[in-house]
């Protein structure tokens, strides 16, 4: 047990050391689709968090802020996300960071963010009526552009724990529905890719409502 928990902390450690340093985390630090990590079911998170997980969710929000406003995510080379797993950082835990533009017309200056810490997370309710982003949905693990339908329910209440362990409820419409929708999926090993009918990738286009 004691060379499990050693063996890990320096396993964990050289991932810090060895691809962010001390530095800000880059889009070379995020697990691409071919990665199998990805297809792990990621495992409930027991509180309090460890130090590592709180420096990763530190960490995975100052990317995802940074990498929406364009001078900072051109500055740094960074792909834009408003959301990351821990899984996509290799770290099989059940947790999520979303941010979410307020304003999608705000300029940089104007730009207001709302931060969702997300751990142990529980669709507890959700609408009939579902929906897809129009453009495609994206994901900072799949660099390309994919065509498609992902049907995503419009509306959702998600029951879940902030990083100091109080419950908390949200309810998300539209876009923010279905970031959480795509977080929720990366813990069960699913990407957005999967739910696109191989045959035909625009099915459902007339059944579901374009976002
Ligand atoms: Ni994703």
């Amino acid at each position: 047990m004691f060379f499990i928990l050693y063996f890990n902390f320096f396993y964990f450690f050289g991932i810090i050391k060895g691809s962010w340093g001390d530095i800000m985390l880059k889009t070379k630090d995020i697990l691409d689709e071919k990665d199998k990590r990805l297809r792990n079911i990621s495992k409930e998170v027991v509180f309090p968090l460890t130090k590592e997980d709180k420096k990763i969710i530190k960490d995975m929000t100052e990317y995802l802020v940074n990498s929406q406003i364009d001078e900072l995510a051109e500055k740094y080379d960074l792909r834009p996300g408003m959301g990351m797993s821990a899984i996509q950082l290799g770290i099989s835990k059940r947790y999520f960071v979303i941010v979410y533009e307020v304003d999608p017309e705000a300029t940089d200056n104007s730009k207001r963010f709302e931060t969702y810490i997300v751990i142990n997370p529980k669709i507890i309710s959700n609408s009939t009526e579902k929906i897809y982003v129009d453009m495609g949905e994206g994901c900072l693990s799949v660099n390309r552009e994919v065509d498609g339908i992902v049907p995503r329910y419009a509306r959702i209440t998600v029951e879940y724990f902030d990083e100091l362990g109080n419950k908390k409820t949200t309810r998300a419409r539209e876009e923010l529905a279905i970031a959480f929708q795509h977080e929720i999926d990366h813990l069960n090993g699913i990407l957005f890719i999967d739910h696109i009918d191989k045959n035909n990738p625009f099915k459902g286009q007339n059944e579901y409502r374009a976002i």
